[in-house]
């Protein structure tokens, strides 16, 4: 029997992090028992105990120990569990470690001369003067920093601070420095622009948007053998140096020029502090996640040299160089060629490049403070390029792939990679629209949409929890307005679909980690939200009448903004969204224990249907907006109990249209299950497999590694349909992925968190089989079915620890439950084959 997965928070091992209540979760595998019996929570701090819960039930998906945290503590925890059949194992010893908390700072912010382009360094020789027992480094650097230990790079993180609404909160990041600082040395510090200082944002500004200085605070604290302590903060006894980085910017690139001479030190400045509150850290690391070798070496006819990834996803690269001195290299970065040729004019103003100048010496060039989203890239000035002398490095946040899925329909499976590169591409500290032009920003009505999926597919809490920190920050200085994208960057519009995302997203969190906690930070901001809608409506629908992006990018010919909003009344969208978003907090009310607050919620949600029912539904329930998502978002939210009428008309919606979809951001998620729901899974099929335009796998006949911004990025002969808007790298329809796991594999939670489920696949002879895995919070589902010769369908279930599932059996019979054993599964494994009549 083992323990596995043990976090707090949602994290393993965390140092620095910002945990305001610790929350306790773990897995247990390899036994033979079949639940959980009894469980134990143990937790030091050095050899004070601090707490023990006793044997007892604790939920092993979230378990809170009230506890007082003291600074810069590291706490070391166990779980034991017993299970039903008495066999009992502990965890190895877990860990967490407590930032500064409340405590005082002793570095104080400093700076440098601003006007000098060549980026600083800032440095402090520290003399070590004992034996040391631990070190550790507090540290937040604006714009960007990177932090040396004697030359060597300290933590393997890139592109901290990362992204917040700075005039709010700043984070800092805390590393155990213990091996580096063992004898005197230099802490040295480099900075670039990022999001803080760079032209960032959706409204083409080119100065920063939240500051125009360079900023550090640090603090190294030194445990000395004798029990001693030192701490070394920052002041005006650092100096300052310049590195050989001229230029720096998230959308830009970056330019170094190693030709230039050292810059004599001088004094740093103590500095005014940011406005925002410096605040332990909630962003997961961003790493190199992977390492691509380029696939092929391009001459195209334009003569340019471009290497080919074969995969378009979002990163930074490394390139080893040994050119004479003064040699300039150029890099740029694309997401596909145009005639055979290097091409980026749908980044728009984004120029995504690399400037390099070289000092002769050999090197290995890897950009510091920006990232690109790119599949091509075309280099100049490197005589005798070898394709293996480059390398894409894949950067998101740290976050476990839990889902895979895998089917006997090769497209299918190309769309399920691309889906996932979709996240990995934009799931880096904010869940970005997309990753490569002028906007990589948290766009609210994306995140929505797709982060169910984002659970299915990889380890997604703490990172959207980070994300819902941004928005409650900006609901706090607008009044509980949700701005369309988050961070601001002084955005300050708000709009259906896109704001719910504070209503929305606590509540998939809950449904698949079952950990309340979420709820119980996010509620104030649920609330805010529910609000501020209602304050607009007032009691004239005057929320309908606001500006809304509708079913963005629908295809059934409305005419707003050029025909992106598509045809489907924004006032119902409106109004359906703000029921929706009121009843998720009428619910939360319920389980956080506000009975006022639910009654009152619950009651404006009624409201808000009856007046819905009055203005979009015919006398006997039909719904008065004639359009796919019109239909979907009626059967989805219950605005009828004429449920067979609205869905005939949706199935008319979709026939009329020759069998393709026609939906945008809001319908797309939801077609597919709800036709699924009533009892047309063969249409939610047709339009899965579906190769032609619109539809899923038009883009991947056209070769396609990852989602497009829309239906038809590319035109059939390869041309890019437009540069306006057009990403190559935009997950929202990627929410597919919600229905595959839910319905082609069968994983549908009917508690929060996945410990008791239904597995209930769908079969589809087209697909031929799938093989699903997802490693749920509360352990490792399996479900592989597989059509064989004769009609005879093999279905496998594994049912994780301590979890059950009630099967249905595609077209299952007695004998086949029989032979499964019930319809009521516990932790175990079962296989079943028999005949189907249909597929
Ligand atoms: C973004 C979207 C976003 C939209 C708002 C676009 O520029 O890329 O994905 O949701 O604007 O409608």
């Amino acid at each position: 029997m083992k323990i596995t997965d043990c976090k707090v928070n949602h994290l393993t091992n965390p140092i620095g992090f910002s945990i305001p209540s610790p929350v306790f979760s773990w897995k247990v595998t390899e036994t033979t028992g079949k639940e959980q019996a009894a469980a134990r929570i143990m937790i030091r701090c050095g050899d004070d105990p601090i707490a023990d819960t006793g044997w007892a039930e604790l939920d092993s998906l979230a378990t809170s120990v009230l506890m007082t945290l003291r600074p810069r503590q590291r706490y070391y925890w166990t779980v034991s569990v017993c299970t039903d059949t008495g066999e009992e194992a502990q965890s190895q010893e877990n860990w967490f470690e407590t930032g500064k908390l409340d405590e005082p700072w002793v570095g104080k912010w400093i700076s440098c001369d601003n006007s000098e382009p060549r980026h600083p360094i800032f440095t402090k020789q520290i003399a070590v003067k004992k034996g040391v027992v631990s070190a550790r480094l507090y540290i937040c650097g604006l714009g960007l920093y990177e932090a040396f230990w004697c030359g060597e790079r300290i933590g393997n993180e890139l592109l901290m601070p990362y992204c917040n609404h700075y005039n709010r909160w700043v984070q800092y990041q805390t590393y155990d420095v213990t091996r580096q600082v063992q004898s005197s040395g230099e802490l040295s510090v480099h900075l670039g622009n990022g999001w803080y200082k760079g032209r960032f944002g959706f409204k083409g500004r080119q100065e920063p948007y939240y500051g125009d200085s360079w900023k550090l605070i640090a603090e190294l604290r030194i445990t000395y053998t004798d029990g001693t302590d030192e701490v070394i903060g920052t002041d005006d006894s650092w100096t300052v140096t310049r590195s050989n980085l001229t230029f720096s910017n998230i959308y830009d690139g970056e330019h170094r020029d190693d030709t230039l001479l050292p810059i004599p030190p001088v004094c740093a400045q103590l500095a005014e502090a940011p406005k925002g509150k410096l605040t332990e850290r909630m962003s997961l690391p961003v790493t190199v996640q992977q390492v691509l070798p380029a696939k092929e070496f391009i001459h195209t006819p334009a003569g340019e040299t471009v290497l080919d990834m074969g995969q378009l996803f979002t990163g930074s690269f490394r390139l080893k160089l040994h050119v004479p001195a003064g040699t300039k290299v150029h890099l740029q970065f694309g997401e596909l060629l145009q005639n055979g040729n290097f091409y980026r004019d749908n980044l728009r103003s984004a120029l995504a490049e690399y400037f390099y100048t070289s000092s002769g010496e050999e090197i290995t060039l890897q950009p510091q403070f920006t990232f690109y989203g790119y599949r091509y890239v075309k280099i100049t000035g490197v005589p005798n390029l070898r394709a293996e002398d480059f390398e894409g490095l894949v950067l998101y946040s740290e976050m476990e792939q839990v889902g895979h899925i895998t089917t006997g329909h090769a497209l299918v499976n190309q769309l399920i990679s691309n889906a996932l590169w979709g996240q990995k591409g934009n799931y880096l500290d904010v869940p970005t629209d997309c990753p490569q032009r002028d906007e990589r920003m948290g766009w609210t009505g994306d995140a929505q949409v797709f982060a169910p999926t984002a659970c299915f597919q990889m380890d997604s809490f703490a990172f959207l929890a980070k994300f819902l920190e941004d928005i409650w920050q900006e609901q706090q200085e607008k009044g509980g307005m949700v701005p369309d994208v988050v961070p601001s960057f002084d955005v300050d519009g708000c709009a259906t679909a896109w704001g719910d995302a504070a209503c929305v997203i606590p509540w998939v969190l809950y449904q698949y980690y079952g950990d309340i906690s979420i709820l119980q930070r996010q509620y104030p901001s649920m609330k805010a939200w529910v609000d501020y809608i209602q304050s607009i409506d007032r009691n004239d629908h005057s929320w309908r009448r606001h500006f809304h992006y509708g079913d963005w990018l629908a295809l059934d010919g409305g005419t707003g903004m050029d025909g992106r909003i598509g045809r489907t009344d924004v006032g119902l969208i409106a109004d359906t969204y703000y029921l929706y978003s009121t009843r998720l907090t009428a619910k939360t009310a319920e389980l956080l224990g506000h009975p006022e607050d639910a009654k009152h919620y619950t009651n404006r949600a009624e409201h808000i249907l009856t007046e819905l029912r009055k203005d979009y539904f015919s006398p006997d329930g039909l719904c008065l907006v004639d359009t796919q998502t019109a239909y979907l978002l009626t059967l989805r939210h219950g605005l009828s109990s004429n449920v067979e009428g609205n869905a005939l008309a949706l199935v008319h919606a979709v026939e009329n249209n020759n069998g393709h979809l026609h939906t945008g951001f809001v319908g797309t998620p939801i077609l597919c299950e709800e036709l699924t729901k009533i009892g047309r899974s063969d249409l939610a099929f047709d339009l899965l497999v579906n190769e032609d335009y619109p539809g899923w796998l038009y883009s991947v006949k056209l070769g396609a590694t990852t989602v497009w911004e829309r239906w038809n990025s590319v035109l059939p002969d390869g041309t890019i349909s437009g540069t306006d808007m057009n990403s190559m790298n935009h997950y929202a329809y990627g929410s597919i992925l919600q229905w595959m796991y839910e319905r082609c594999a069968g994983f549908q939670t009917l508690e929060p968190g996945f410990r008791k489920i239904r597995i209930a696949p769908l079969i589809d002879r087209r697909l031929g089989f799938v093989c699903a895995t997802y490693d749920s919070p509360a352990g490792k589902w399996e479900c592989h079915w597989k059509l064989l010769e004769g009609n005879h369908l093999q279905v496998r279930i594994v049912v994780p620890f301590d979890c059950t599932a009630e099967v249905i059996l595609p077209q299952g019979n007695d004998a086949a439950y029989k032979q499964l054993g019930g319809h009521r599964l516990s932790t175990g494994e079962y296989c079943v084959t028999y005949e189907v009549r249909n597929a």
